[in-house]
């Protein structure tokens, strides 16, 4: 229903965020996709109805909608442009980043099937693996985020999907994605890569050979904290299947979210360039001040995933994590005493915001389980907005020092 613009392929990034896979001709000579806001679309007669069907029922491509769960024009747009940006055949908008995840998962694996996931993943990913799909007798395995040695060996012969995120969050390690795909295609595994942090101005996974792209369009593709919704992106053959499994399912994305996924898409490439340049100064100044610890960006040359950063992308994005020296007490009042980013889950927003993620995103597990996984008390996560750097640097400066 849409058509990928060639003209924008070989363009730039900031043109293609404004053009990517746009029809130039819109309703009323729009120049702007106007918002369809129909539960359902209406048939002239039954002839037009069994002709819609007889073309459906052939896998055709019809050149109409039929009701909201299977489709919206808005929508529609929405996705041909994230697909387009992802160099990607196709693409679906969901209701959010998590739907995105769980609709695919559940869409490709069955009973008695396997899915590998690596390690600091979204800890909602990672229970509805462990948790949720065992109730569908689906089993999972998650192997440490860079170690393709265990990845391989924990390949089975019912094993169907390999997941990553990279960068992973909250530690932003960075895989490769050549590799995860070659062990996926000799292995005959599907990979599939949240690729949320890297947006597709940093990063194209499928150019690299992976099947499937989610996005947790609430963070970047969004780009205003204003929003939830989620993309998957792929080949035609595979985004079908789930289309056919998520109008099923039903949490699908409505038009005005997709209106405003839209207009955030078009900004996309001069909000992530400039919150790549902010985070590496913000990261810099940070890893050189006396009350940090450590610091967890892809940008700085001591982290470990910096080199193959360097290669594969081509931005190191807008967050960090880092570690202020001293206790939670510590963490809790360098949080408290900032005064322009607010304390906040998300990221990828016009608003920069922090995270303690021991006492926020893993506040109900154990210390325990917190320690296994890193999740120290004095660690705090950062997501870069569209402030000025030298504000947002003096203002983390002014409340390092409330704490020293
Ligand atoms: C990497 C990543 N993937 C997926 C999600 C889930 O997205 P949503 O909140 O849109 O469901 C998040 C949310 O924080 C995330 O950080």
């Amino acid at each position: 229903m849409t058509d990928c613009s060639s003209s924008t392929t070989s363009t730039g990034p900031s043109t293609r965020a404004v053009h990517a896979g746009e029809i130039r001709r819109k309703p009323q000579h729009s120049l702007i996709d106007p918002i369809f806001q129909t539960s359902t679309y209406t048939f002239d007669n039954m002839a037009e109805v069994c002709q819609f069907q007889e073309a459906h029922a052939k896998g055709h491509v019809a050149d109409r909608f039929e009701y909201g769960r299977y489709g919206n024009p808005t929508v529609a747009a929405a996705e041909a442009h994230l697909a387009a940006l992802e160099k990607a055949e196709s693409a679906i908008q969901v209701a959010s980043g998590m739907a995105a995840i769980t609709y695919t998962f559940l869409s490709i694996l069955r009973s008695g099937r396997h899915i590998i996931m690596t390690d600091d993943s979204y800890r909602r990913t990672r229970q509805f693996c462990e948790e949720h799909l065992k109730r569908f007798n689906i089993e999972c395995t998650v192997v440490p985020l860079g170690d393709y040695a265990a990845l391989e060996a924990a390949i089975r012969p019912e094993t169907r999907i390999l997941f990553s995120e990279t960068p992973s969050n909250p530690f932003m390690r960075v895989l490769d994605v050549e590799r995860f795909a070659e062990i996926g295609r000799r292995r005959g595994v599907l990979t599939v890569i949240d690729a949320t942090l890297a947006t597709p101005i940093n990063l194209r996974p499928i150019e690299w050979g992976i099947d499937l792209v989610i996005h947790s369009a609430t963070k970047y593709l969004g780009g205003h904290n204003d929003l939830l919704a989620g993309f998957i992106a792929g080949s035609k053959r595979l985004i079908d299947l789930l289309r056919e499994a998520i109008g099923i399912f039903g949490g699908i994305s409505d038009p005005n979210t997709a209106y405003l996924v839209l207009r955030g898409m078009k900004t996309l490439s001069v909000r992530v360039a400039q919150q790549n340049r902010t985070a590496q100064q913000v990261a810099e100044f940070l890893a050189a001040h006396p009350a940090v610890e450590q610091v967890w960006y892809p940008g700085l040359k001591s982290h470990p995933g910096h080199e193959l950063a360097a290669r594969q992308m081509q931005g190191f994005g807008g967050l960090l994590s880092f570690a202020v020296k001293g206790d939670r007490a510590a963490a809790f009042r360098f949080m408290d005493a900032l005064r322009l980013p607010y304390i906040s889950p998300s990221l990828g927003g016009t608003e920069s915001l922090v995270l303690h993620l021991a006492a926020m995103a893993y506040y109900d597990c154990t210390p325990a389980e917190r320690a296994q996984l890193g999740m120290l008390d004095n660690i705090v996560r950062l997501a870069v907005g569209l402030e000025d750097a030298p504000d947002l640097i003096a203002d983390l400066d002014q409340a390092l020092r409330s704490i020293q």
